[in-house]
C-alpha cells in the first residue's frame, strides 16, 4: 500500500465550513479604515452600515423594494427573528434534511410551541419531498444544509402565486449558488461563510410580502428588544438603512466591506459562484476517480458546492466514525486540512469547505493528501 506523503502541501490549509478561510489577497491592514472608537450612529459609522446593506444588494442582485437589515447574532439571530416575528398566522412546513434545518424545527415545534406545522424530513444525503409542499403554508427551509452537503438544486419548486411566505436560511449558499429572489420572502446568511467574514451580525433580506407579514400580523408571545422590526404596526425602516437595533462591530463591518470588495475583484456574484464550482468540481473529481470515497448528496443535481460532505465506502473499514476522525486527525497534524471532520449530527465522513474564498490550487494540493490519510488509516487500523 502506498503510504507515501504527497510532494506539495495546500498553500492555504483552511477548509473549515464556518468561519470560513478569508480571500486569498486578505491582510489585516485592509481594515485599518474602520471607524474605531466612533459611534455606529456618527454619520461615518452609517455611511458604512448603508454601504454594507447596498453593495449587499448590488452583488447578489436583491430587487430595489427588498429590505435588508444586519442584525444581531449571526445567521441564528436573523433566522429567529423571522421565526418569531412572522410565524403563527397560517400553517407552516418546515423541511429538514441536516442538523441546521432540525433545529429550525425544534424551535417553532418545541419552543414556539405552534400547533399547525409539519415536519418534512429527509436522511442525510437526501432531500424531502419538494413538490409536496403546500404554499398555502409558511416554509422554512435551508437552501444550503451545511452539515449534508445537499442544497436545493434551485427555486423551480417554489410556487410563484404562493400565499405563504418561504423564510430560507441561505447562509452557506449566499455568495456561491443563485439565489431567486423572487421566490424568497425572507432570507438570511452571516458574514462568517461565503465571504470569509467575521461572525456576531446577520443579514436579514425581506421581501415586500414578508414586510406586509410583519405590518399586519402579531404575534401571541412577547417579542424582545433584539427581534423586533415593528413599532406601532409599521416596519421599523431604519434598521434596513443601517441604524442597526443594538451596537454592531465597526471592525467586523469594516472587515465585511473589504470581504464584498475582493468579491467585486473576481467578478462578482458570477466569479464567487465559478470559484465554488471549480473547488467542489475537483472534490467531485477525486471522488469519482476513487471508489473508496463518495459523496454524501445521492443526487448529483443537490450536491453543495460549498460545503462538500464526503463519507468513506471501502469495505474494510472497520469503525467509521473512528476511521473518519483519524484521518481528519491525520490530515490536521500534517498540516494540509483543517476542521474537515463531518458535523458532530452528521454521518461520519469528511467536509471540505469549497466556496469562493478557497483556492482551487489549494483543493487540488489537498487531495492526494486524502488518498495518502486514508491509505495510512487502512494500514494502521
Ligand atoms: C445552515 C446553517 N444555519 C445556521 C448556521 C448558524 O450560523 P451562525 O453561527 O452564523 O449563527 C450555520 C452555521 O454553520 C449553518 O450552516
Amino acid at each position: 500500500m502506498d503510504t507515501e506523503q504527497p510532494a506539495a502541501r495546500p498553500a492555504n490549509p483552511r477548509f473549515s465550513s464556518g468561519p470560513c478561510a478569508k480571500n486569498p489577497t486578505y491582510t489585516l491592514d485592509k481594515l485599518a479604515d474602520a471607524p474605531l472608537g466612533r459611534s455606529h450612529r456618527a454619520a461615518v459609522g452609517k455611511a458604512k452600515l448603508l454601504a454594507a446593506i447596498e453593495e449587499t444588494r448590488d452583488l447578489l442582485g436583491v430587487p430595489a423594494d427588498y429590505r435588508i437589515g444586519i442584525v444581531p447574532a449571526s445567521d441564528t439571530g436573523a433566522v429567529e427573528m423571522a421565526l418569531w416575528s412572522m410565524l403563527g398566522a397560517r400553517g407552516v412546513e418546515m423541511l429538514v434534511w441536516e442538523s441546521f434545518g432540525a433545529g429550525w424545527a425544534t424551535d417553532v415545534t418545541k419552543q414556539l410551541k405552534l400547533d399547525n406545522v409539519q415536519v418534512k424530513t429527509a436522511d442525510y444525503g437526501q432531500l424531502p419531498d419538494l413538490a409536496s409542499v403546500d404554499f398555502n403554508n409558511d416554509v422554512v427551509f435551508t437552501w444550503n444544509g451545511t452539515t449534508s452537503g445537499v442544497r436545493v438544486p434551485n427555486g423551480d419548486w417554489i410556487a410563484a402565486d404562493r400565499a405563504g411566505l418561504t423564510i430560507c436560511d441561505a447562509t452557506s449558499a449566499a455568495f456561491a449558488q443563485d439565489l431567486p429572489w423572487d421566490k424568497l420572502d425572507v432570507t438570511t446568511f452571516s458574514w462568517q461563510k461565503v465571504l470569509g467574514g467575521e461572525a456576531a451580525h446577520g443579514m436579514l433580506i425581506l421581501s415586500p410580502r414578508a414586510v406586509e407579514r410583519l405590518e399586519s400580523y402579531t404575534p401571541a408571545w412577547p417579542l424582545p428588544k433584539i427581534f423586533r422590526m415593528t413599532k406601532g404596526g409599521k416596519l421599523i425602516e431604519g434598521i434596513f438603512k443601517g441604524e442597526t437595533i443594538n451596537t454592531p462591530s465597526m471592525l467586523a463591518v469594516e472587515d465585511y466591506l473589504a470581504a464584498l470588495d475582493w468579491a467585486r475583484s473576481v467578478g462578482g456574484l458570477k466569479g464567487l459562484i465559478a470559484r465554488a464550482d471549480a473547488n467542489a468540481g475537483a472534490v467531485f473529481d477525486f471522488c469519482e476517480a476513487h471508489d473508496w470515497i463518495a459523496n454524501l448528496a445521492g443526487d448529483p443535481a443537490t450536491r453543495s458546492n460549498t460545503s462538500v460532505c464526503l463519507k468513506f465506502t471501502d469495505a474494510r473499514i472497520k469503525d467509521g466514525a473512528a476511521f473518519a476522525k483519524a484521518v481528519a486527525k491525520r490530515l490536521e497534524a500534517e498540516g494540509v486540512a483543517y476542521d474537515v471532520g463531518a458535523y458532530r449530527d452528521a454521518p461520519a465522513g469528511l467536509r471540505i469547505w469549497c466556496g469562493g474564498t478557497v483556492e482551487t490550487a489549494d483543493v487540488e494540493a489537498l487531495l492526494p493528501w486524502l488518498d495518502w490519510a486514508f491509505n495510512a488509516e487502512i494500514a494502521a487500523q
